[in-house]
């Protein structure tokens, strides 16, 4: 019999690239929907866009565009990018939707009439410039404990304590630096605790891996606290009913979203939202990080219960991403964006190599990117793929691309790898990718060791009956792999399918053999990882990031104070542009060569989308002389040019028309 499955992961924010974290989710759920639709199971995988809340506004101010506006580019972007890695949503939607504001308001007001909800006054930081109330996150000041300076409202990064906004030294709003007052409003509140016996059953039954049952208990022994689900305006999101300047926080929204992305396919495909959701008819899971756990464990299907919803059967619990052992830094320049990586290397080095790293636990997996060349070089090219280059093109050129039959020894390669099935089936399912990988792998070494013995670039010279029948068992063991690896490797099993000349493979296959069948020409699988394409990425990520003005930086905090001795030791010069020319391989990049009067800079800027070289020579502009020479990918820059905007088209350099000479010092 077969079954009907719901997957739905996170919801990535609309406010900022899709990263190689995210990917760690994307990719699990993506192998295990696969996993499923070729076990001959319906599995329908629903996502969307985490459109809400003050970063957004406050990002969308920055850029003077519309919050709608930067949530519709994103959206493409983050679709695009998700493509790019074989990431197969039945629905990819957006929290900004009438679906989800219908489930949003809805579940509030059945929470409302079970008497879950209740309002009470809140006394919070309020910045009178920006006329807003402002989350934790956006006062910044000292810190009460360590006195490091910098530090948001809720917590310091410097020695981890965490403490309210009112304790800040010195608090400032991180928009405009203005000192928040003290202002009360009333509130929303879902009162959690009502939900506590239902929670704890359905941790009992299932709900989520075990060992994430034990951090729950530690949370129900500290006692579940009421959740604030309203914000004050100005704020993007969907307005409270009854209320004229009140949100539903964006936490509320954003898991009624996997709802709303169901309730949008359903519609679309004539499907009934009901019966998937609430019958029993689906199971339902949710995909999520280590981080969100307290939503989707205990608001989130506290919340549907409250408002007679059923709750997901499990949630499936993952780790962070580090990269080379430490967090992902955008200065070292392993905080790599999904479109970055996708311009160097091919996304499927990078699901087998999550695939051989993810087992199901909740342990943090490292991107080495050492180990990601070793081990698509010596098991992805020099195991698998070579097993189907070895084999093809002698079938191709010297057999008529014909297969024969098994002969005794090649029937029993075959039904050894054949005879993983159940244990490769079980791991898929338990979401322990890494078993897998290491049993396709050591199947792999057995189907290569086989051709190593039966040696058929031998004797394809003397015996072609026996070459063909060698031929035959390679090709039937790589057919085997492959729906093995097909959950993992969709786009290199397209190949072999298309190469072996057969229809999409399932696990059903491995029960028939593919004997006295004719194949295709062969064509190059997938190519082996030169480590300068991942140094080129490396770089990159590190260039974009440090160059480009960030569409952020509006939106960021003023910097700490700086003395007037740091000040004087910046040297600002008035220069001449006398040439200007782009870079190859650097879209954003000119390459520019300033007369200082008495000397000559080069400079490489990140300005090539705002002007072309004709409209820069002979500019008489402001520069930084006295930057420590920056080495870059393309060169070296050796003075800075002002400018200030958003980035992109919008960057506007301080230009300096009338009376100035290269090398004037500028007050
Ligand atoms: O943590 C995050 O990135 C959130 N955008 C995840 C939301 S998941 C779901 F609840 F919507
Ligand atoms: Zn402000």
């Amino acid at each position: 019999m077969s079954r009907k499955i719901v997957v739905t992961s996170a919801l990535p924010y609309a406010n900022g690239p899709i990263h190689m974290g995210h990917l760690v989710e994307y990719l699990q759920t993506d192998i295990w929907v696969r996993f499923q639709k070729i076990c001959g199971n319906q599995c329908l995988y629903f996502c969307a866009d985490d459109t809400h809340g003050t970063p957004i506004m406050i990002s969308a101010r920055a850029e003077n565009i519309t919050p709608e506006k930067l949530i519709e580019r994103a959206h493409k972007e983050h679709e695009e990018d998700l493509k790019n890695f074989y990431v197969e949503f039945d629905n990819y939607y957006t929290t900004h939707s009438e679906e989800n504001r219908q489930f949003s308001e809805l579940i509030f007001n059945n929470l409302n009439d079970a008497g879950s909800i209740t309002k009470r006054e809140v006394e919070q930081a309020y910045c009178e410039n920006c006329k807003m109330f402002l989350p934790d996150r956006y006062v910044l000041g000292a810190c009460p404990r360590c006195k490091a300076e910098d530090q948001y409202g809720d917590s310091c990064e410097v020695c981890s304590g965490t403490h309210q906004p009112t304790e800040l030294i010195n608090p400032h709003c991180a928009t405009c630096g203005t000192e928040p007052v003290r202002k009360k409003s009333d509130h929303y509140f879902f009162k959690l605790a009502d939900y506590e016996k239902q929670l704890k059953k359905l941790i009992k039954d299932g709900y989520t891996q075990k060992s994430i049952a034990n951090k729950l208990n530690e949370w129900f022994e500290t006692g579940l606290k009421d959740w604030d689900i309203s914000r004050d305006g100005p704020y993007f999101g969907f307005k409270i009913p009854s209320e004229e300047n009140k949100f539903f926080y964006v936490w509320l929204d954003a898991p009624i979203g996997y709802m709303a992305s169901a309730k949008n396919y359903c519609d679309r495909n004539n499907l009934d939202f009901d019966k998937l959701w609430n019958s029993g008819e689906y199971e339902l899971y949710h995909f999520i990080g280590k981080d969100i756990m307290y939503f989707h464990a205990l608001f989130f299907p506290a919340m549907l219960i409250g408002s007679g919803f059923k709750p997901a059967d499990k949630i499936f619990v993952h780790g962070f991403l580090t990269v080379n052992g430490q967090k992902m830094s955008k200065s070292r320049g392993t905080f790599i964006k999904a479109s970055t990586y996708f311009k160097h290397l091919d996304p499927e080095y990078l699901r087998y190599y999550y695939a051989s790293k993810l087992a199901g636990g909740i342990d943090d997996i490292d991107l080495s990117v050492e180990d990601l060349v070793n081990k698509t070089n010596s098991n992805l090219v020099g195991k698998f793929a070579n097993l189907a280059s070895r084999s093809g093109p002698m079938l191709t050129k010297n057999l008529n691309s014909q297969l024969s039959k098994l002969d005794g020894p090649g029937k029993k390669l075959i039904d050894k790898l054949a005879s993983a099935k159940d244990q490769i089936i079980s791991d898929y399912e338990n979401l322990n990718y890494a078993s897998v990988v290491r049993t396709i792998t050591a199947l792999a070494d057995e189907a290569n060791r086989y051709v190593e013995q039966n040696q058929p670039w031998i004797t394809i010279k003397t015996d072609l009956d026996k070459t063909q029948t060698t031929l035959t068992t390679t090709i039937n063991a790589v057919r085997i792999l492959t729906v093995y690896l097909k959950p993992i490797l969709p786009k290199f099993a397209e190949k072999i399918e298309k190469f072996l000349n057969i229809d999409p493979l399932k696990f059903t296959d491995l029960d028939t053999v593919l004997e006295n069948h004719k194949i295709n020409p062969f064509e190059r699988l997938i190519d082996r990882i030169d480590k300068k394409q991942v140094d080129a990425m490396i770089e990159e990520s590190k260039e974009t990031q440090n160059i480009e003005p960030q569409t952020e930086t509006s939106g960021e905090p003023i910097k700490p104070e700086c003395t007037i001795d740091d000040f004087t030791k910046i040297d600002l010069r008035i220069a001449k542009i006398i040439s200007a020319e782009p870079v190859e391989g650097a879209d954003k990049l000119l390459r520019l060569q300033l007369d200082l009067g008495d000397t000559k800079k080069e400079v490489l800027a990140g300005i090539a989308q705002a002007y072309t070289p004709d409209q820069l020579t002979g500019k008489i502009v402001v520069c930084l002389a006295n930057l420590k020479p920056r080495k870059m990918k393309f060169g070296t820059s050796e003075a800075m040019i002002l400018a200030a905007g958003p980035g992109g088209k919008d960057i506007f350099m301080l230009s300096v028309d009338s009376g100035a000479e290269p090398g004037q010092t500028v007050h």
